[in-house]
């Protein structure tokens, strides 16, 4: 019974590596960022986004309440931006409550899948993966700083 803690992360490796559905081997090309950029306003994104530091043209009636890029904590990947585009209800967005993005867990995001490119696909990402900022949260424990420093 005590080989079964080495043997567990074994196991699940193992299993990560044998799925075929992995990521394993992912590599996107360098796509064209103003081609991105005029894929996302001819596709009309901006019938539902808004992307942070980037302002786009308003679409008449449209209220965009879904913002792109912006502050994160960790880097937004290539591939979880293409999955975010081609399969939303994957992991849907954060900092948004459920109801507001989805419905019965499926995004509310429309489907390219059938009517974008490949390239334009990798331009769209190209083009908004910089617009994420990694930022550092600051220590959750400012009162042991100021106790330890006394
Ligand atoms: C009808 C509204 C709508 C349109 C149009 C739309 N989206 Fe979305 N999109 C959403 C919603 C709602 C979410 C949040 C739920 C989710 O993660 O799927 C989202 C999420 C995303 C995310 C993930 C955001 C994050 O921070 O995790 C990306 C990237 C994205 N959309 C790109 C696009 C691109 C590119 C287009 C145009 C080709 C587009 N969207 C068009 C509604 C829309």
């Amino acid at each position: 019974m005590r080989a079964i803690p080495f043997l567990l992360p074994l196991a699940v490796l193992a299993g990560c590596y044998s799925d075929p559905m992995s990521q394993r081997g992912f590599s996107l090309p360098e796509g064209d960022a103003m081609a991105g950029r005029e894929a996302f306003l001819y596709m009309q994104c901006n019938q539902c986004h808004t992307i942070a530091n980037e302002p786009m043209p308003d679409i008449p009636g449209a209220e965009p309440y879904v913002e792109l890029g912006g502050k994160v904590t960790r880097i937004k990947s290539y591939g979880e931006l293409v999955t975010a585009i081609i399969n939303p209800s994957h992991d849907l967005a954060d900092g948004y409550a459920a109801e507001l993005v989805s419905e019965d867990g499926e995004s509310n995001m429309y489907n390219y899948n059938r009517a974008m490119t490949v390239q334009e696909l990798i331009d769209l990402v190209t083009f908004l993966q910089p617009h994420y900022k990694v930022f550092v949260p600051e220590t959750a424990y400012p009162e042991y700083h100021i106790r330890a420093a006394r």
